[in-house]
């Protein structure tokens, strides 16, 4: 239905989606006007949303709905799930497909069971276009693209960090996304990956749910466990590495000395903690994509081809001064 290409970052979609929105206004005169579809006729967008889940998915889920407005010419439909459940999703899914939206944006909760959803759209015609989350088994053929940054890839850049961190080896636990979403795994994987050789010994992996009280609670239990003998955390997100250094530091430890905590996000909170010590290595995993998504929803409708993965470029950050740098302007 829709040509598959190579992986292309955003940053390059974006700057020929700019270009070919320009040669537009050009050609539609010096008003722009008619550039492009029909101006009395919005587009509507179903948003199969998370929902309320942390700092990371607020920011994610506002860039969206900030940006397909109704003066950039859609009506964009939000529907989160209720408490996270993947039924309200499938359920709000559905009555996009039996509504006639002219595309679905789904972040999927739960990872699995998304087929049938999937090939009813297809039947009816509607493109649909994966946020942050991907599918398994991972079917590109039942959905346009899939934009998000490369889960496997941030996730090898810390375990590189980790490995760097401590060649003479030590004890590591990771604290992990709730289980059955898709980038826990591939999380996981890249993490594995990037420690490469690392003489790290992995003592315990146990979801915290992406939550600061969990990664607390988790993270104490694990420090009782083995008697304090932890050195490195990887937590899967910023709250629960920031519920970890509450932990460490009520079990009298001193982050960056006796215990390093590594995230993922790179939201402001987890920021100001690396600025201030009390995270080690926090790395981004940019929710703010909504331009490009905008982009590819409008090459999608136009037919034209589009990427199966659009990576979203993400930075690392490895120390204090690495967090003041980019604190003053941090957008989420
Ligand atoms: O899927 C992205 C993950 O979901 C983020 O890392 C986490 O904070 C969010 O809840």
């Amino acid at each position: 239905m829709f040509a598959k290409k190579r992986i292309r970052t955003a940053l390059g979609l974006a700057a020929a989606g700019m270009l070919a929105l320009g040669l537009t206004a050009c050609a539609g005169g010096s008003d722009g006007g008619d550039a492009g579809g029909d101006s009395g006729e919005l587009t509507t967008v179903g948003f199969v949303a998370v929902g309320p889940e942390g700092a990371w998915r607020e920011a994610n889920e506002a860039n969206i709905q900030d940006t397909f407005t109704k003066e950039a010419g859609y009506d964009l439909k939000y529907a989160p799930a209720t408490n996270l459940d993947q039924k309200s999703q499938i359920d709000a899914f559905t009555s996009f497909v039996d509504a006639g939206v002219d595309v679905i944006l789904l972040s999927a909760t739960e990872a699995s069971g998304w087929e049938d959803s999937l090939k009813r759209a297809q039947e009816a015609e509607i493109p649909v276009i994966l946020l942050d989350r991907g599918i398994e088994p991972d079917d590109d053929s039942l959905y346009v693209t899939r934009i998000a940054p490369d889960n496997v890839e941030v996730a090898k850049e810390v375990g590189a960090w980790a490995a760097a961190t401590f060649p003479d080896g030590g004890n590591y636990v990771v604290l992990e996304g709730p289980a059955g979403v898709g980038v826990v795994n591939e999380r996981n994987e890249g993490f594995d990956e990037g420690l490469g050789d690392a003489s790290l010994t992995k003592l315990d992996a146990q979801t915290a749910n992406w939550s600061a009280e969990e990664g607390k609670s988790v993270f104490e239990t694990m420090l009782k466990a083995n008697n304090n003998d932890i050195q490195l955390v990887f937590a899967q997100n910023d709250e629960m590495g920031l519920g970890a250094a509450q932990a460490a530091e009520e079990a009298g430890l001193v982050v960056g000395e006796d215990v390093k905590i590594a995230t993922i996000d790179g939201t402001k909170s987890a920021m100001q903690a690396l600025a201030d010590g009390e995270l080690s290595y926090v790395h981004e995993y940019n929710p703010l994509f909504g331009e490009t998504a905008l982009d590819v929803v409008e090459k999608t409708l136009a037919g034209e081809d589009v990427d199966s993965y659009i990576v979203v470029p993400s930075e690392e950050f490895d120390s204090a001064d690495a967090a003041k740098a980019v604190l003053a302007d941090r957008k989420y």
